[in-house]
């Protein structure tokens, strides 16, 4: 088998993390910051150690600004929900997955206004059109880092500057790069980050952070038992606590620290070598006749490991289904819960095969997925 589908969740995960979450659920699964007894530390001690990794891997000097949640969307909704006020504008992009889109759709009704800014045929954002879409009460842009459809990279630098020049937050959608770009927060201060723990990170599903840079106040998503201030009936302002209401995900959370660590000490090999292979995957596809690609025309042109593709008239969905029952290789077809992509890139009818390329993905792979690529475009 061949697992071409690391966009939506990585697979397999790193031995390490196989091991960190057995160990954790067989050892020390307690309750975390409640009780107080050995175990209930050990299990508080071992989550702090994932917080500090994380800030560690972004360049964050204080790990408490770093909130576990239970995925990326959860992230971004806690973001969007808890800064936006009613008057408040935001822009956003049209290469955004549905993650960010419902959310600012919600808000819509709750008298937040949204600007979505159209994006190139080829998946790209330009910053003037950011800039062009700054109005007064512009609060918040929330904008992907890297498209989950084509894998285009989003100018981030020149955004956050612009932002920062206007008294604008932004919040930095990490999905598709947490783990596979090198993202330091010291030298691109973003104001908020949400990232999912079980795609780049490489930790087991049920996992997500929120990046809150210090001063930033948001308002909680939900309220409930923290282990801290119990006396108060009132969600406490402590960070990270406040936004960590009940029984966190011990397991998976240790199991994401053995995640990161891996990601640590290999981030640098993984990125050049995912690099290698899309690059090489993009250049044997542009041979095959009947094979559209979508994204960037230039193989070089800067983009995470996701090729998004169809082959001649091919619905989608019947392509990927071939590619799974006759060739054992996982994909994603559809539209990859990012419909506005699909449009800005011209696919909504038909959505496109998505190839995503993970830290154990090899050339010898890549090889025998071209190769049925290959047939199945010289009988469609
Ligand atoms: N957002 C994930 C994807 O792109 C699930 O597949």
């Amino acid at each position: 088998m061949i697992y071409l589908d690391n966009a939506a969740t990585s697979f397999p995960k790193p031995e390490a993390v196989y091991r960190a979450v057995e160990r954790c659920m067989r050892t020390f699964a307690a309750n975390p910051g409640r009780s107080g007894h050995k175990l209930a530390l050990q299990a508080g001690r071992e989550i702090y150690l994932t917080r500090e990794a994380a800030a560690e891997l972004f360049h964050v000097s204080d790990p408490f600004r770093m909130i576990f949640t239970a995925n990326a969307t959860e992230s971004l909704n806690l973001a969007l929900k808890g800064i936006l006020q009613p008057g408040d504008h935001v822009i956003t992009s049209s290469m955004e997955h549905n993650s960010v889109l419902r959310p600012l759709s919600a808000l819509k009704e709750h008298g937040i206004m949204v600007t979505i800014v159209p994006c190139t045929r080829q998946g790209s954002l330009e910053p003037d059109a950011v800039q062009a879409a700054i109005q007064p009460n512009t609060r918040l842009i929330a904008v992907t880092h890297a498209s989950n459809v084509t894998g285009t990279i989003m100018p981030v630098k020149e955004i956050m500057e612009m932002a920062r020049d206007r008294q604008i937050l932004l919040l930095l959608d990490a999905s598709q790069t947490a783990g596979i770009l090198d993202i330091d927060l010291a030298e691109c201060p973003v104001d908020l980050l949400a990232a999912p723990g079980h795609k780049g990170l490489l930790g087991p599903q049920g996992t997500g952070l929120l990046y809150i840079r210090e001063g930033l106040h948001l308002k909680t998503m939900k309220e409930g038992g923290t282990g801290s201030r119990s006396e108060e009936l009132t969600q406490p302002e402590l960070i990270p606590d406040r936004y960590e209401s009940g029984t966190l995900n011990t397991p998976g959370i240790v199991g994401l620290g053995a995640g990161i660590q891996y990601v640590k000490s290999h981030r640098a090999q993984i990125q050049e070598r995912e690099t290698q292979l899309t690059r090489f995957f993009l250049e044997e596809l542009k041979k095959v006749k009947g094979v559209i690609l979508y994204g960037a025309d230039d193989v070089n042109a800067p983009r995470t490991g996701v090729v998004s593709m169809n082959i001649g008239d091919l619905d989608s969905c019947e392509a990927a289904c071939r590619l799974d029952q006759e060739f054992d290789i996982c994909t994603r077809p559809g539209l990859h819960c990012a419909p506005l992509a699909h449009r800005t890139i011209g696919t909504l009818d038909r959505g496109t095969v998505r190839f995503s390329i993970g830290f154990e993905t090899t050339e010898a792979e890549m090889i025998e997925t071209l190769d049925a690529i290959r047939q199945i475009a010289s009988h469609s």
